[in-house]
């Protein structure tokens, strides 16, 4: 029997509080970045991947608003699930809620504040087992999930450290096969009161079922007021 296809998940919860008072009336999701709103961007590279169902995941927080920007997807090539995320539980939680949708196939995942230049088509060739993430060297790694190598082996990602151990940041673009909603069902959350997504990834590393590869090209976040103006002007300058 041939095995599920690779659905794409976009995760759009959260409460966008580090870009207070701008999301006080707007989803952060709906921000613009390049002058369109930044969820477009992870949307259009799951879909110019080849992938054409896509379960968003929106937190409560004027959700309207993203649901009437993006519809049922059609106008943009996409045929779009919904799910609603109804507290910031974390990015784990939120996948979590993806289980029924992926119908136990692999998937791919990427959150909707992360802007990138790569196409994601070659990063997500070949995926069916394990997990696989995507690494990007950044400024700040100290604002990320952060790989800890020994040698050329990753041996651990860290959230947030204090005292990163290499320049790069876990981007926020994932694989994973069906066996992460067990993974995710056995999580405790962390100190900051989130299913992490760090746990799940280091779950897989532990497994030895973890693959890693630096993302081509650029990437950023735009969820805090710097990295939302430096995500806008690394758009504005690839145009
Ligand atoms: O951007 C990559 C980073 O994203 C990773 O390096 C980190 O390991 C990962 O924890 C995450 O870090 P942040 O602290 O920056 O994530 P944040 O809480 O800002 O959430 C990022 C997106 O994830 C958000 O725009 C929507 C989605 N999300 C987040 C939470 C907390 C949800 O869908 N639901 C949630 O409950």
């Amino acid at each position: 029997m041939a095995s599920p296809p690779l659905r794409g998940v976009l995760l759009a919860g959260g409460t966008g509080s580090r870009l207070r008072p701008l999301t006080d009336h707007t989803n952060k999701h709906l921000l613009p970045v390049g002058g369109e709103p930044m969820i477009l961007r992870p949307l259009r590279a799951l879909r110019d991947a080849g992938l054409r169902e896509i379960l968003v995941v929106t937190g409560v927080e004027h959700m309207g608003q993203v649901v009437a920007e993006l519809g049922s997807g059609a106008d943009l090539g996409v045929d779009l699930t919904w799910k609603v995320q109804d507290r910031a539980g974390g990015i784990a939680q939120a996948l979590g809620l993806a289980e029924s949708f992926a119908a136990g196939g692999p998937v791919a995942v990427v959150l909707g504040d992360n802007v990138f230049s790569a196409p994601l088509g070659p990063c997500l060739a070949g995926f069916r087992d394990g997990a696989r993430i995507l690494l990007s060297e950044v400024p700040d790694p100290s604002r990320f999930g952060c790989p800890v190598f020994e040698g050329e082996r990753l041996v651990r990602i860290e959230e947030k450290p204090e005292h990163p151990a290499s320049p790069y940041a876990v981007t926020g673009i994932y694989a994973y096969d069906a066996g992460v909603f067990d993974v995710i069902r056995q999580l405790r959350p962390s100190g900051r009161g989130e299913l992490e997504i760090t746990d799940v990834n280091n779950h897989y590393l532990q497994q030895g079922a973890l693959e890693w590869s630096v993302l081509p090209g650029w990437w950023t976040d735009a969820g805090t007021p710097a990295s939302l103006a430096r995500a806008d002007r690394l758009v504005r300058e690839a145009l």
